[in-house]
Protein backbone atom coordinates (compact mmCIF):
# COMPACT_ATOMS: atom_id res chain seq x y z
CA UNK A 1 0.00 0.00 0.00
CA UNK A 2 3.24 2.47 1.15
CA UNK A 3 4.69 1.62 -2.11
CA UNK A 4 1.52 2.30 -4.17
CA UNK A 5 1.26 5.56 -1.92
CA UNK A 6 4.84 6.84 -3.08
CA UNK A 7 4.28 5.77 -6.35
CA UNK A 8 1.08 7.52 -7.15
CA UNK A 9 2.73 10.60 -5.43
CA UNK A 10 5.42 10.81 -8.17
CA UNK A 11 2.32 11.20 -10.36
CA UNK A 12 1.20 14.23 -8.50
CA UNK A 13 -1.59 12.61 -6.69
CA UNK A 14 -0.95 11.40 -3.03
CA UNK A 15 -3.94 12.70 -1.26
CA UNK A 16 -5.63 9.36 -0.99
CA UNK A 17 -3.97 6.89 1.68
CA UNK A 18 -5.49 4.58 4.29
CA UNK A 19 -4.35 5.46 8.07
CA UNK A 20 -2.12 8.62 6.97
CA UNK A 21 -1.90 9.89 10.27
CA UNK A 22 0.16 13.47 9.75
CA UNK A 23 -2.89 15.74 9.21
CA UNK A 24 -1.27 19.10 10.67
CA UNK A 25 -1.74 19.75 13.95
CA UNK A 26 -2.72 23.00 15.61
CA UNK A 27 -3.22 24.28 18.99
CA UNK A 28 -6.54 25.88 19.91
CA UNK A 29 -8.03 27.01 23.10
CA UNK A 30 -8.71 23.33 23.63
CA UNK A 31 -5.62 22.21 23.55
CA UNK A 32 -3.99 20.20 21.01
CA UNK A 33 -6.30 19.35 17.95
CA UNK A 34 -6.13 17.83 14.63
CA UNK A 35 -7.37 19.70 12.23
CA UNK A 36 -9.85 18.18 9.59
CA UNK A 37 -7.49 17.51 6.69
CA UNK A 38 -8.31 15.64 3.25
CA UNK A 39 -5.52 13.58 4.29
CA UNK A 40 -7.26 12.26 7.19
CA UNK A 41 -10.78 11.89 5.95
CA UNK A 42 -12.54 8.66 5.84
CA UNK A 43 -13.64 7.88 2.64
CA UNK A 44 -17.30 8.22 4.08
CA UNK A 45 -16.55 11.92 4.29
CA UNK A 46 -14.61 12.15 1.18
CA UNK A 47 -18.08 11.14 -0.58
CA UNK A 48 -20.01 14.41 0.65
CA UNK A 49 -17.41 17.04 -0.81
CA UNK A 50 -16.62 17.89 -4.41
CA UNK A 51 -13.41 16.99 -6.23
CA UNK A 52 -12.46 21.08 -5.61
CA UNK A 53 -12.98 20.74 -1.97
CA UNK A 54 -11.15 17.54 -2.04
CA UNK A 55 -8.33 19.05 -3.81
CA UNK A 56 -8.33 16.65 -7.07
CA UNK A 57 -7.71 18.95 -10.13
CA UNK A 58 -6.53 16.87 -12.55
CA UNK A 59 -7.02 12.84 -14.43
CA UNK A 60 -4.40 11.43 -12.20
CA UNK A 61 -6.17 12.98 -9.19
CA UNK A 62 -9.51 11.14 -10.33
CA UNK A 63 -7.64 8.04 -11.31
CA UNK A 64 -6.06 7.76 -7.84
CA UNK A 65 -9.48 8.93 -6.17
CA UNK A 66 -12.04 6.37 -7.28
CA UNK A 67 -8.80 3.68 -7.20
CA UNK A 68 -9.72 3.90 -3.30
CA UNK A 69 -13.17 3.93 -3.73
CA UNK A 70 -12.94 0.81 -5.30
CA UNK A 71 -10.26 -0.47 -3.05
CA UNK A 72 -12.64 -0.25 -0.07
CA UNK A 73 -15.23 -1.93 -2.29
CA UNK A 74 -13.53 -4.77 -2.55
CA UNK A 75 -12.08 -4.41 1.96
CA UNK A 76 -15.53 -4.47 3.27
CA UNK A 77 -16.66 -7.11 0.41
CA UNK A 78 -13.75 -9.30 1.50
CA UNK A 79 -14.17 -8.87 5.16
CA UNK A 80 -17.72 -10.16 4.81
CA UNK A 81 -16.90 -13.38 3.14
CA UNK A 82 -14.34 -14.39 5.50
CA UNK A 83 -16.02 -13.55 8.69
CA UNK A 84 -19.18 -15.18 6.85
CA UNK A 85 -22.66 -15.61 9.12
CA UNK A 86 -23.79 -17.59 11.51
CA UNK A 87 -27.39 -18.38 10.13
CA UNK A 88 -29.04 -17.37 6.80
CA UNK A 89 -31.02 -14.62 8.24
CA UNK A 90 -27.83 -13.23 9.94
CA UNK A 91 -26.68 -13.23 5.91
CA UNK A 92 -29.41 -11.92 4.45
CA UNK A 93 -29.19 -8.52 6.80
CA UNK A 94 -24.82 -8.39 6.54
CA UNK A 95 -25.50 -8.63 2.73
CA UNK A 96 -28.39 -6.16 2.78
CA UNK A 97 -26.31 -3.96 4.96
CA UNK A 98 -23.45 -3.95 2.50
CA UNK A 99 -25.42 -3.28 -0.73
CA UNK A 100 -27.41 -0.53 0.31
CA UNK A 101 -24.21 1.23 1.96
CA UNK A 102 -23.02 0.81 -1.83
CA UNK A 103 -25.74 0.97 -3.70
CA UNK A 104 -28.75 2.41 -1.49
CA UNK A 105 -30.30 5.13 -4.23
CA UNK A 106 -30.98 7.55 -1.95
CA UNK A 107 -27.49 7.79 0.60
CA UNK A 108 -25.79 5.03 -1.10
CA UNK A 109 -21.97 6.06 -1.64
CA UNK A 110 -22.32 5.49 -5.12
CA UNK A 111 -25.22 8.33 -5.51
CA UNK A 112 -23.15 10.31 -3.60
CA UNK A 113 -20.14 10.20 -6.04
CA UNK A 114 -22.15 10.53 -8.33
CA UNK A 115 -24.03 14.13 -7.46
CA UNK A 116 -20.44 15.48 -5.28
CA UNK A 117 -17.98 14.61 -7.84
CA UNK A 118 -19.70 13.52 -11.33
CA UNK A 119 -22.26 15.97 -11.42
CA UNK A 120 -20.86 18.93 -9.86
CA UNK A 121 -16.75 18.04 -11.85
CA UNK A 122 -15.20 20.94 -13.82
CA UNK A 123 -15.58 20.93 -17.81
CA UNK A 124 -12.20 19.11 -18.09
CA UNK A 125 -12.35 16.91 -15.15
CA UNK A 126 -15.97 15.54 -16.66
CA UNK A 127 -14.57 13.03 -19.45
CA UNK A 128 -12.37 11.18 -16.92
CA UNK A 129 -14.59 11.33 -13.88
CA UNK A 130 -17.42 10.08 -15.92
CA UNK A 131 -15.28 6.97 -17.24
CA UNK A 132 -14.28 6.08 -13.67
CA UNK A 133 -17.30 6.37 -12.29
CA UNK A 134 -18.57 3.85 -15.15
CA UNK A 135 -16.17 1.54 -14.23
CA UNK A 136 -16.79 2.11 -10.72
CA UNK A 137 -20.41 1.03 -11.16
CA UNK A 138 -19.71 -2.10 -13.39
CA UNK A 139 -17.28 -3.27 -10.66
CA UNK A 140 -19.77 -2.83 -7.50
CA UNK A 141 -22.30 -5.43 -9.16
CA UNK A 142 -20.30 -7.58 -6.97
CA UNK A 143 -22.32 -5.80 -4.12
CA UNK A 144 -25.66 -7.15 -5.09
CA UNK A 145 -27.70 -9.13 -2.47
CA UNK A 146 -27.39 -12.11 -5.11
CA UNK A 147 -23.77 -12.01 -5.32
CA UNK A 148 -22.95 -11.30 -2.08
CA UNK A 149 -25.30 -14.28 -1.03
CA UNK A 150 -23.83 -17.10 -2.94
CA UNK A 151 -20.22 -15.92 -1.83
CA UNK A 152 -20.97 -15.21 2.20
CA UNK A 153 -20.72 -19.03 3.85
CA UNK A 154 -22.90 -19.50 6.21
CA UNK A 155 -20.27 -20.63 9.50
CA UNK A 156 -20.05 -23.91 10.65
CA UNK A 157 -22.68 -24.64 13.49
CA UNK A 158 -20.35 -25.18 16.34
CA UNK A 159 -18.60 -21.95 15.31
CA UNK A 160 -22.01 -20.14 15.92
CA UNK A 161 -22.36 -22.18 18.99
CA UNK A 162 -19.09 -20.61 20.42
CA UNK A 163 -20.39 -17.26 19.59
CA UNK A 164 -23.44 -17.51 22.11
CA UNK A 165 -21.68 -15.79 25.36
CA UNK A 166 -20.18 -17.55 27.82
CA UNK A 167 -23.15 -16.82 30.09
CA UNK A 168 -25.55 -18.50 28.15
CA UNK A 169 -26.97 -21.84 29.77
CA UNK A 170 -27.05 -24.92 28.43
CA UNK A 171 -30.73 -24.61 27.73
CA UNK A 172 -29.70 -21.90 25.56
CA UNK A 173 -27.46 -23.66 23.44
CA UNK A 174 -29.63 -26.85 22.62
CA UNK A 175 -32.05 -24.39 21.55
CA UNK A 176 -29.49 -22.85 19.27
CA UNK A 177 -28.50 -25.92 18.14
CA UNK A 178 -32.23 -26.96 17.57
CA UNK A 179 -32.85 -23.86 16.09
CA UNK A 180 -29.88 -24.05 13.76
CA UNK A 181 -29.50 -27.77 12.94
CA UNK A 182 -31.89 -29.39 10.51
CA UNK A 183 -32.47 -32.75 11.35
CA UNK A 184 -33.94 -35.22 14.23
CA UNK A 185 -31.71 -34.26 17.49
CA UNK A 186 -33.44 -37.50 19.61
CA UNK A 187 -32.10 -40.08 16.70
CA UNK A 188 -29.40 -41.75 18.62
CA UNK A 189 -25.61 -40.92 17.74
CA UNK A 190 -23.10 -43.23 15.68
CA UNK A 191 -21.63 -45.25 18.28
CA UNK A 192 -17.99 -46.26 17.99
CA UNK A 193 -17.09 -49.50 19.55
CA UNK A 194 -14.95 -49.70 21.99
CA UNK A 195 -11.25 -50.75 21.78
CA UNK A 196 -9.49 -53.50 23.66
CA UNK A 197 -5.98 -54.02 25.30
CA UNK A 198 -4.00 -56.48 22.42
CA UNK A 199 -3.74 -60.31 24.39
CA UNK A 200 0.05 -59.96 23.95
CA UNK A 201 -0.42 -56.77 26.11
CA UNK A 202 -2.97 -58.23 28.40
CA UNK A 203 -0.91 -61.27 28.76
CA UNK A 204 2.05 -58.75 29.64
CA UNK A 205 0.76 -57.26 32.42
CA UNK A 206 -0.85 -60.16 33.84
CA UNK A 207 2.84 -61.53 34.13
CA UNK A 208 3.67 -58.11 35.16
CA UNK A 209 0.91 -57.77 37.78
CA UNK A 210 2.60 -61.14 39.78
CA UNK A 211 5.86 -60.22 39.77
CA UNK A 212 5.08 -56.47 41.20
CA UNK A 213 3.26 -58.53 44.10
CA UNK A 214 6.60 -59.70 44.96
CA UNK A 215 8.27 -56.65 45.14
CA UNK A 216 9.68 -56.95 41.53
CA UNK A 217 10.29 -53.29 39.53
CA UNK A 218 9.65 -53.02 35.72
CA UNK A 219 13.00 -51.86 34.20
CA UNK A 220 12.77 -51.50 30.42
CA UNK A 221 15.98 -50.84 27.86
CA UNK A 222 16.21 -49.29 24.15
CA UNK A 223 15.21 -51.97 21.17
CA UNK A 224 18.35 -50.56 18.86
CA UNK A 225 20.80 -51.95 21.40
CA UNK A 226 24.78 -52.08 20.84
CA UNK A 227 26.68 -55.20 20.27
CA UNK A 228 28.64 -54.92 23.65
CA UNK A 229 25.26 -55.19 25.69
CA UNK A 230 23.52 -57.40 23.51
CA UNK A 231 26.33 -59.66 23.17
CA UNK A 232 29.79 -59.12 24.85
CA UNK A 233 28.41 -58.26 28.56
CA UNK A 234 26.47 -61.26 28.41
CA UNK A 235 28.92 -63.23 27.56
CA UNK A 236 28.03 -64.67 24.42
CA UNK A 237 31.31 -64.87 22.37
CA UNK A 238 31.86 -63.32 18.77
CA UNK A 239 31.91 -67.45 17.56
CA UNK A 240 28.45 -67.97 18.90
CA UNK A 241 26.27 -68.77 15.97
CA UNK A 242 23.17 -66.18 17.67
CA UNK A 243 25.54 -63.53 16.57
CA UNK A 244 25.64 -64.62 12.94
CA UNK A 245 23.29 -62.40 10.62
CA UNK A 246 21.26 -64.71 10.10
CA UNK A 247 19.88 -64.76 13.18
CA UNK A 248 20.81 -61.10 14.57
CA UNK A 249 19.26 -57.74 12.30
CA UNK A 250 22.07 -56.04 12.12
CA UNK A 251 22.28 -51.98 12.30
CA UNK A 252 25.41 -51.72 11.39
CA UNK A 253 28.81 -53.75 12.77
CA UNK A 254 28.37 -52.30 16.29
CA UNK A 255 24.97 -51.45 16.47
CA UNK A 256 21.62 -54.23 16.69
CA UNK A 257 18.08 -54.33 16.84
CA UNK A 258 18.16 -56.25 20.29
CA UNK A 259 17.56 -60.00 19.91
CA UNK A 260 16.49 -60.36 23.12
CA UNK A 261 15.86 -58.43 26.83
CA UNK A 262 18.75 -59.88 28.66
CA UNK A 263 20.80 -56.79 27.82
CA UNK A 264 18.75 -54.77 30.24
CA UNK A 265 19.81 -56.99 32.79
CA UNK A 266 23.62 -55.19 32.23
CA UNK A 267 22.34 -52.23 31.64
CA UNK A 268 20.16 -52.43 34.71
CA UNK A 269 22.97 -53.72 36.93
CA UNK A 270 25.01 -50.55 36.22
CA UNK A 271 22.36 -48.42 36.83
CA UNK A 272 21.27 -49.85 40.49
CA UNK A 273 23.84 -52.09 41.44
CA UNK A 274 22.86 -54.73 43.83
CA UNK A 275 20.42 -55.52 45.12
CA UNK A 276 18.17 -55.52 41.80
CA UNK A 277 14.61 -57.46 41.89
CA UNK A 278 13.30 -56.33 37.77
CA UNK A 279 11.44 -57.63 35.20
CA UNK A 280 12.13 -56.33 32.15
CA UNK A 281 9.31 -56.52 29.53
CA UNK A 282 9.57 -55.43 25.94
CA UNK A 283 10.17 -55.95 21.89
CA UNK A 284 13.06 -58.44 20.58
CA UNK A 285 14.11 -58.81 17.21
CA UNK A 286 15.21 -62.31 14.95
CA UNK A 287 16.15 -62.88 11.68
CA UNK A 288 13.55 -65.21 11.31
CA UNK A 289 11.09 -65.52 8.83
CA UNK A 290 7.06 -65.50 10.07
CA UNK A 291 5.24 -69.03 9.93
CA UNK A 292 2.81 -70.23 12.47
CA UNK A 293 5.82 -69.99 15.64
CA UNK A 294 8.04 -67.69 14.13
CA UNK A 295 7.72 -63.82 14.19
CA UNK A 296 10.61 -61.73 13.29
CA UNK A 297 9.30 -59.05 16.10
CA UNK A 298 8.24 -60.33 19.57
CA UNK A 299 7.84 -60.13 23.01
CA UNK A 300 9.70 -60.99 25.81
CA UNK A 301 9.79 -60.80 29.67
CA UNK A 302 13.23 -60.77 31.29
CA UNK A 303 13.67 -61.26 35.40
CA UNK A 304 16.15 -60.21 36.99
CA UNK A 305 17.17 -61.10 40.92
CA UNK A 306 20.15 -60.49 42.62
CA UNK A 307 20.95 -60.22 46.26
CA UNK A 308 23.64 -61.55 48.80
CA UNK A 309 23.19 -65.12 49.51
CA UNK A 310 20.45 -65.97 46.51
CA UNK A 311 20.17 -69.35 45.35
CA UNK A 312 18.80 -71.72 42.76
CA UNK A 313 16.01 -72.57 45.55
CA UNK A 314 14.88 -68.73 45.15
CA UNK A 315 14.63 -69.27 41.48
CA UNK A 316 12.84 -72.51 41.82
CA UNK A 317 10.13 -71.38 44.41
CA UNK A 318 9.89 -68.35 42.54
CA UNK A 319 9.50 -69.93 39.52
CA UNK A 320 6.73 -72.46 40.50
CA UNK A 321 4.88 -69.88 41.97
CA UNK A 322 4.80 -67.36 39.50
CA UNK A 323 3.46 -70.81 37.08
CA UNK A 324 0.64 -71.45 39.62
CA UNK A 325 -0.59 -68.08 39.82
CA UNK A 326 -0.86 -67.88 36.33
CA UNK A 327 -2.15 -71.03 34.74
CA UNK A 328 -3.72 -72.42 38.57
CA UNK A 329 -2.70 -73.99 41.39
CA UNK A 330 -2.59 -77.46 40.11
CA UNK A 331 0.16 -76.82 37.76
CA UNK A 332 3.18 -78.13 38.25
CA UNK A 333 7.00 -76.84 37.21
CA UNK A 334 9.89 -78.73 36.00
CA UNK A 335 14.06 -77.61 35.74
CA UNK A 336 16.04 -79.38 33.39
CA UNK A 337 19.28 -78.89 32.71
CA UNK A 338 20.61 -76.49 29.52
CA UNK A 339 22.77 -73.75 28.42
CA UNK A 340 23.29 -70.29 28.30
CA UNK A 341 26.30 -68.29 28.22
CA UNK A 342 25.12 -65.41 30.75
CA UNK A 343 23.84 -67.93 33.34
CA UNK A 344 25.41 -71.36 35.20
CA UNK A 345 24.18 -73.36 35.56
CA UNK A 346 21.25 -72.56 33.21
CA UNK A 347 17.82 -74.22 33.10
CA UNK A 348 14.64 -74.81 31.12
CA UNK A 349 11.50 -74.46 32.55
CA UNK A 350 8.44 -76.65 31.85
CA UNK A 351 4.84 -76.33 33.51
CA UNK A 352 2.71 -79.64 33.24
CA UNK A 353 0.40 -79.22 29.98
CA UNK A 354 -2.38 -76.97 30.85
CA UNK A 355 -4.81 -78.62 28.14
CA UNK A 356 -4.50 -82.08 29.33
CA UNK A 357 -3.45 -81.42 32.64
CA UNK A 358 0.10 -83.31 32.13
CA UNK A 359 -1.83 -86.89 30.60
CA UNK A 360 -0.37 -86.20 27.41
CA UNK A 361 -1.80 -84.87 24.17
CA UNK A 362 -1.37 -83.32 20.42
CA UNK A 363 -0.52 -79.53 22.54
CA UNK A 364 2.45 -81.44 24.80
CA UNK A 365 3.55 -83.81 22.03
CA UNK A 366 2.23 -86.51 24.85
CA UNK A 367 5.25 -85.38 27.01
CA UNK A 368 2.78 -83.69 29.27
CA UNK A 369 5.04 -80.93 29.63
CA UNK A 370 5.37 -77.60 27.59
CA UNK A 371 8.77 -75.89 27.89
CA UNK A 372 8.06 -71.98 28.69
CA UNK A 373 11.35 -70.54 29.48
CA UNK A 374 14.77 -70.44 29.88
CA UNK A 375 16.45 -69.38 33.59
CA UNK A 376 19.64 -70.08 35.88
CA UNK A 377 22.13 -68.42 38.11
CA UNK A 378 23.63 -64.91 36.67
CA UNK A 379 26.96 -66.01 35.46
CA UNK A 380 30.03 -64.36 37.95
CA UNK A 381 31.70 -62.91 34.89
CA UNK A 382 28.39 -61.29 33.90
CA UNK A 383 27.60 -59.59 37.50
CA UNK A 384 31.18 -58.04 37.46
CA UNK A 385 30.45 -56.79 33.48
CA UNK A 386 27.83 -55.16 35.21
CA UNK A 387 30.16 -53.89 37.91
CA UNK A 388 28.63 -56.05 40.39
CA UNK A 389 31.19 -58.14 42.86
CA UNK A 390 30.23 -61.86 42.63
CA UNK A 391 31.93 -62.61 45.76
CA UNK A 392 29.70 -60.42 47.43
CA UNK A 393 26.14 -61.12 45.54
CA UNK A 394 24.49 -63.63 43.61
CA UNK A 395 21.39 -63.50 41.56
CA UNK A 396 19.02 -65.37 39.06
CA UNK A 397 17.35 -64.83 35.97
CA UNK A 398 15.06 -65.71 33.73
CA UNK A 399 13.73 -64.87 30.17
CA UNK A 400 10.11 -65.70 28.74
CA UNK A 401 8.83 -65.10 25.71
CA UNK A 402 5.37 -63.51 25.63
CA UNK A 403 3.63 -64.45 22.48
CA UNK A 404 3.83 -67.93 23.39
CA UNK A 405 2.36 -67.32 27.13
CA UNK A 406 -0.10 -65.28 25.55
CA UNK A 407 -1.23 -68.36 22.27
CA UNK A 408 -1.07 -70.89 25.37
CA UNK A 409 -3.64 -68.52 27.78
CA UNK A 410 -5.90 -68.19 24.47
CA UNK A 411 -5.10 -71.20 22.84
CA UNK A 412 -4.07 -69.99 19.77
CA UNK A 413 -1.73 -71.72 16.86
CA UNK A 414 -0.51 -68.90 14.95
CA UNK A 415 1.72 -66.34 16.37
CA UNK A 416 1.32 -64.50 13.53
CA UNK A 417 -2.41 -63.43 14.14
CA UNK A 418 -1.23 -61.03 17.05
CA UNK A 419 0.38 -58.93 13.82
CA UNK A 420 -2.13 -59.17 11.28
CA UNK A 421 -4.39 -56.23 13.39
CA UNK A 422 -7.14 -58.20 12.15
CA UNK A 423 -10.64 -56.64 14.11
CA UNK A 424 -12.43 -60.10 14.12
CA UNK A 425 -9.81 -61.47 16.20
CA UNK A 426 -9.04 -58.89 18.25
CA UNK A 427 -12.45 -58.42 19.16
CA UNK A 428 -12.59 -61.89 20.85
CA UNK A 429 -10.47 -60.14 23.81
N1 LIG B 1 17.79 -64.46 26.54
C1 LIG B 1 17.34 -65.81 26.33
C2 LIG B 1 16.76 -65.96 24.96
O1 LIG B 1 16.36 -64.98 24.39
C3 LIG B 1 16.34 -66.22 27.38
C4 LIG B 1 16.95 -66.37 28.72
C5 LIG B 1 17.43 -67.59 29.13
C6 LIG B 1 17.04 -65.29 29.56
C7 LIG B 1 17.99 -67.74 30.37
C8 LIG B 1 17.62 -65.43 30.80
C9 LIG B 1 18.08 -66.67 31.19
O2 LIG B 1 17.74 -64.40 31.64
O3 LIG B 1 18.65 -66.82 32.43
O4 LIG B 1 16.62 -67.03 24.48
Amino acid sequence: MQKKNRGSQKRGSALFSYGRSDAPRMICRGGLRTAPSRLAMTLDEKVRKTLGELGVADAAGVEALFAEVRAAIEAERASLISCGAASESERDKLCKDLRDRWLARKNGILSSIDERWLKTSPRELKPSVGRSFNTLRRESAGLEIAELTRDVPLRAHAAAVDNLSAGDSGTAVVSHIIREVPGDLTLPGNRRPLGSLHPVTQMQREIEEIFLNLGFQIESGPEIESVHYNFDALNIPESHPSRDDWDTLYIDSQTVLRTHTSPVQIRSMEKYGAPLHIIIPGKCYRHDNPDASHSPMFHQIEGLAIASDITFADLKGTLDFFAKKLFGETIRTRFQPSFFPFTEPSGEVSISCIFCAGVGCRVCKESGWIEVMGCGMVHPQVLRNGGIDPEKYSGWAFGLGVDRFAMMKYDINDIQLFFQSDVRFLLQF
